[in-house]
Parts: structure tokens; sequence; C-alpha cells
């Protein structure tokens, strides 16, 4: 059992300003990762760092292996990213492409992992894009059939960021591993909330940046990659923090540009330190929780969210208001009464949420509470 109350005191101040519903916008670092990355900033100004190297090394070494816990990987496998959209690029960037090549994406996908795709429309590569037709999600089924023999990519959320729909990324992985397609999967609304277990998954990258349920803020991100990533893509954005042994500084100008074998390769320069220790922190986090409950109580509150919404005549959209599958939930507006019911009972509760394609979208996160939810409710 999570002990709610005291984690919300010691590790959530925003719990205090009112009903926080908007972690598929922004995830509220906790204040063990605040205090990780300030004491980081204040030795670096007090003191310097004279074990850089080390600390860029093993000390995010040390971080890799909590990620690599959360996602069931071997830390090998593991590389740390400025953005989702960045690791989305590691693929397309990465492989070799030829004239006609096809990439299969879902047309209510978000952009981060939509541009870097269709950035590729110089290089010969199409885009096809899965139909939506009104239901707020797709199957493994609509992947097979926009599937040909050019295709050579796919990708897709693991749980969409508008309306909140959980793809079957297992299933799609499975027909993509068959056929020799590349997988990679956008598990931004998802890595933290959900078990993102990528080594049952077998996608070829699987990443999210850190700023919303990974309550880890901007400009770092974590992304496992497969054996195939490793052996088949090209390094694209290359640093001299891309190879086998970056702190050798006797042999700095020996240009020595072998890779290492794991996924390190694709980090090209320094982390930024600060935040990768302020990761750490909020894994720690999770970890003393538990994954699985953390699932659990996200799922489990979700689900009273919408019961209480389709009780009070609301329209949850899509599969999400059948059992919720993940920690997004959606509310179609069908009235100008409607929609001023639902603001007026927002800000009564003092409720943080997001508008999404004309949709309210709420997303609850561990440490709300039952009492929260039914506030909210009773407001609208
Ligand atoms: C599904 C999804 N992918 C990616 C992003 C953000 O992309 P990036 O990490 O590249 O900033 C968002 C932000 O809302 C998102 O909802």
């Amino acid at each position: 059992v999570i002990d709610v109350d005291t984690i919300r005191r010691e590790e959530f101040p925003i719990t205090r300003r009112g009903v926080y519903l908007d972690h598929a916008t922004l995830g509220p670092p906790p204040t063990r990762h605040v205090s990780a990355v300030t004491a980081f900033l204040q030795r670096m100004s007090a003191e310097g760092l004279d074990d850089l190297f080390a600390i860029s090394d093993e000390g995010v070494d040390d971080v890799r292996a909590k990620a690599a816990a959360l996602l069931n990987a071997d830390p090998s496998h593991v590389f740390f990213v400025r953005s989702t959209s960045h690791g989305v690029a590691v693929v397309a960037e990465g492989l070799s492409w030829r004239d006609g090549d096809e990439v299969v994406l879902y047309e209510l996908d978000h952009p981060a992992g939509v541009f870097p795709w269709l950035n590729l429309a110089d290089r010969g590569v199409k885009v096809r894009f899965i139909k939506d037709r009104g239901r707020f999600g797709f199957d493994a089924d609509d992947v097979r059939e926009m599937l040909s023999p050019r295709t050579r990519a796919v990708c897709v959320s693991l749980v969409n960021f508008a309306h909140g729909t959980r793809a079957d990324v297992e299933e799609i992985a499975e027909i993509c591993r068959s056929r020799g397609i590349w997988f990679v999967v956008d598990a931004v609304q998802a890595m933290g909330a959900l078990t993102v277990d990528t080594s049952r998954l077998g996608a070829d990258v699987v990443v999210a940046h850190g700023y919303k349920f990974l309550l880890s803020g901007f400009g770092l991100g974590i992304a496992c990659c497969s054996d195939r990533a490793l052996a088949e893509l090209k390094v694209r954005q290359i640093g001299w923090n891309s190879v086998e042994n970056p702190f050798d500084v006797d042999r700095i100008l020996a240009f020595d540009m072998r890779f290492p074998s794991s996924a390190k390769r694709f980090e090209p320069s320094f982390q930024p330190l600060p935040q990768v220790f302020g990761l750490g922190a909020t894994l720690d986090l999770f970890h003393e929780v538990g994954t699985g409950a953390i699932e659990k109580r996200v799922l489990s509150l979700a689900g009273r969210l919408v019961a209480g919404l389709r009780e009070k005549g609301y329209e949850v959209v899509g599969p999400q208001a059948s059992g919720p599958r993940s920690p997004i939930i959606s509310i179609a507006l069908r009235s100008d009464d409607e929609r001023e019911r639902m603001q007026r009972g927002l800000g009564e509760s003092k409720t943080t949420c997001a508008v999404r394609e004309s949709r309210v979208r709420l997303s609850p996160y561990f440490y709300n509470t039952e009492e929260e939810i039914d506030r909210v409710l009773s407001c609208l």
C-alpha cells in the first residue's frame, strides 16, 4: 500500500495548491529531485567538478542502471536523450533509406513522433497514416493493413497524447519483428506511470522525455534500443562522447572513432548532469513506491474518474470510457452548457488540467487521492 499522505507532504508541494490533474502536460518534479539538482549545481558553483570525467562516466551510469531497472532492460541498451523526438530521430536518421521506402504512423499521433519521418521526404520516404475513423484508437490489424513490401518502419505512441488510448504495442512489435520492420515507440505518456517492459516488448527504440510522468523536467529523457539498433543504425548525431574512450585525454588527437558496443554511442556530449541526478532521485522514488503499485493506483484513480464522469453524463471518448488502460482521460464537450458547467467545476475545485483538440484532458498520477477525484467530480 502506498503511503500517499506522506508522499504528498514530503515530495509534492503542488498538492497544496489545488488538484493537479495535468501530468500529460507537465509532471511536477518531487522535492528530492529538486534537492538533487540543486545540490549538484551548488557543488559546481562552489567547488567546480574535479571529478567531472568520473561523474560523467560512472556517475551517469548509476542513473542509467536505475533507468534500465525501470524498463527491465540491460543498461548497455539504455541511452539518454534530449527529447522524445531526439530518440525517434536516432532511428529515422540512422537507417539507410531507399527511394520509395514507407513508414507507417497513426494520424492522431503527436508531431514529435511524426515530424522525424515526414522530414525524410527528400530521401524518398513516404509516410502512410493509419486512419482513426472516429475510433480514438487503432489496432494491430490497422497496422497490418498498412504494410507493404516497402514498409521499413512503424512508429506509434504507447499512450496517445490527446485521447489516452493505449496502443497494442506488444502485438504490433510482433508483426514488425516477423517482417524485419523497424518499430519505434514514443512512451512519453506512459513511462513512469505504466509498466514498460522493454525486454518483453522488443521494440527497436522506446523513448520518453523526462518532463511528464517521469517527473524530471526538460532536456533529458530515457531511451532504450534493441540489439539490432546497435548493430545496424548509423550514428548520425556524433560528438566527442560517442566513442569508446572519450576521456582518454592523452589520445584525444588520435581521433579514434570506434564506437562502444553499448548505446552510449548515441550520446554525443555531456549529459545535463544536474538533471541526470534529479532523474536518479525521481527513479529512486518510483522504486520505493513500486512501479507495479504506481500503475495499479494510476489506473484505479483514472477508473474512478471515468466512472464518476459517466455517471454525471459526460462523454469520455474512446476505449478509455470502458475501463482506463492509461492515465489520460479525454472528455468531449457537446454543448455550451456542458462547456460552462465543466469550466465552472474545474475552477471551483481548483483543478489544473488541459484542453487538447477542444476536449478536456485529465491526467492523474499516483499521488493524487480518491478525495481529490471525488471533489472534482462533485464540482462538475
Ligand atoms: C505523445 C507525445 N510525444 C512527444 C511529446 C513531446 O515531445 P518531445 O519530448 O520531443 O518534446 C509529447 C508532448 O506533449 C507527447 O504528448
